[in-house]
């Protein structure tokens, strides 16, 4: 399962042949590790001329809340700074021609952004009744966002920003978001447009432990995506309740103890999975706060082929069961405080995949059916969201054939495939309280996959 080519391009020899056959030379991703600092070097923010919103930004990342080790300038001093990151404020265009003398100050750093790197606009959503010109210079941030992710090289990301009209640049999400794309936690997220629809979230005591005090279950977590979620959410604090299907009872007890947590055999198709779900949380833990769904099978078949029980099979784990568990979730008054849903989508979901109609179909449902549920859980400042992964290192895609493989793989921004620890950072990030201000989307984790990117 690991990509022995991301290795050998980025050792000396492999580096100058790979250079010289103009091969593909995909960066080292910077991972999270405990004392990693935030950004791998000063952050630059920049603006339009005169722009009080960066420099609200800037203060907003200096403040203690906002992570006071960072080393956070207004203006590059054309020296040889390599900078950790850029973050360009780009909330009060109003003309496209606004965009020129920020994009070109970023032109000017670029290729002084550090190996890892970041780059994140903040921008507003353009909305129906902007008028034509406004429209126009913010819908261009986001054609700007993703050409430049790209662009860029050495493992460094360019992620976005948005805020809608019930956010400002104040809600904690804003933060929370600019934390999360700037940090290691968002190796594998790139050329994505975040939205921020409301002023919800709270900032946690700490950043590094967002989840104390959070009880979370995960399904399907005996193994692969679903472990790492599971690590990752415990990593970060929560007490945490790993279920999956009795066949998988002992790999499932492993995940248990190693993060201290307690394990539930149960198949979600069950009709009272739900309910069960609930009491164990309650009675083993004493609440529940945040419910990732994240387990999923396929049963590829082209459509031409198809079978009821390979359709059924698929849509009933994928989405039903996901539908079935929320109404009992909504119905309980254990699950009230500021709640989380996370769900697993797919980009396949998102730009269809051949074979695929039927995990499609359910992977669709997965994005409808957060963008449905994140309002009736609004009340109580809760968020449904879902996090859709591209081309992930699991046993499911070490079995697809070599060649088809090592397509597959090469296929985004980032020229590799994602780790499962890369999709479990964003469905924790979404998971953490500071989120409460993102409701109702989906993030995806997958290197700007370039199939409906
Ligand atoms: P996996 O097949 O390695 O693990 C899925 C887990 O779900 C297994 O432990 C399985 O026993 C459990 N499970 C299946 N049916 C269940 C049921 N009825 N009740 C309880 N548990 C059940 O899958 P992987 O690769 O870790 O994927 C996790 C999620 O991420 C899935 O929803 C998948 O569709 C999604 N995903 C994965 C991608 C990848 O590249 N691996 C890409 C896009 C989405």
């Amino acid at each position: 399962m690991s990509d022995t080519y991301v290795s050998l391009v980025n050792g000396g020899l492999g580096r100058s042949v790979a250079t010289k056959l103009g091969l593909p030379r995909p960066g080292v991703l910077r991972r999270h590790t405990p004392d990693a600092p935030l950004a791998p070097g000063p952050v630059l923010v920049l603006g339009t001329p005169a722009s009080t919103e960066a420099d609200a930004v800037a203060q907003l990342l200096l403040s203690a809340d906002g992570g006071s080790d960072l080393d956070v300038r207004r203006a590059a001093a054309g020296d040889a700074t390599r900078w950790g990151a850029v973050v360009v404020v780009l909330s009060d265009v109003v003309h496209p021609s606004d965009l020129a003398a920020p994009m070109l100050e970023l032109s000017g750093v670029l290729r002084s952004l550090a190996p890892g790197g970041r780059v994140v606009t903040i921008s507003r959503a353009a909305a129906a009744s902007d008028s034509p010109a406004v429209a126009a210079a913010r819908q261009g941030v986001d054609g700007i966002l993703r050409s430049l992710a790209k662009e860029l090289r050495a493992g460094s990301t360019a992620n976005g920003i948005v805020l809608s009209d019930g956010a400002d640049l104040g809600a904690p999400s804003v933060l929370a978001a600019l934390r999360f794309f700037l940090s290691p936690r968002s190796a594998f997220v790139d050329g994505q447009l975040l939205t921020v629809s409301s002023t919800a979230g709270t900032a946690p005591a700490s950043w590094d432990r967002p989840l104390d005090g959070r009880v979370a279950v995960v399904t399907g977590a005996a193994r692969g995506i679903g472990a790492a979620i599971a690590r990752t959410l415990a990593r970060d604090g929560a007490r945490v309740v790993v279920v999956d299907v009795p066949a998988a009872g002992e790999s499932l007890a492993a995940v248990a103890n190693e993060i201290r947590g307690t394990a539930l055999q149960l198949d979600i198709t069950a009709a009272d999975a739900g309910a069960t779900i609930i009491d164990h949380a309650v009675s083993r833990h004493g609440g529940l706060d945040v419910v990732v769904h994240n387990a999923g099978i396929t049963r590829d078949k082209l459509l031409a082929n198809m079978t009821p029980a390979l359709w059924e099979s698929v849509l009933a784990v994928n989405i039903s069961a996901q539908l079935a568990i929320n109404e009992a979730l909504l119905a309980s008054p254990a699950f009230t405080h500021a709640p989380r849903i996370v769900s697993l989508a797919s980009t396949s979901g998102i730009a269809g995949n051949r074979g695929q109609t039927n995990y499609a179909a359910s992977k669709g449902g997965v994005i409808g059916m957060v963008r449905a549920t994140g309002p009736l859980l609004a009340d109580v400042d809760g968020t449904a969201n879902a996090v859709a992964p591209g081309f992930i290192e699991t046993e499911m895609t070490s079995r697809i054939p070599f060649a088809t493989r090592e397509v597959a793989r090469r296929l985004n921004s980032l020229q590799q495939a994602g780790l499962p620890v890369d999709v479990a950072e964003a469905v924790a990030f979404l998971a953490s309280p500071a989120a409460g201000g993102i409701n109702g989307t989906v993030l995806r984790v997958c290197g700007q996959n370039l199939v409906g990117a």
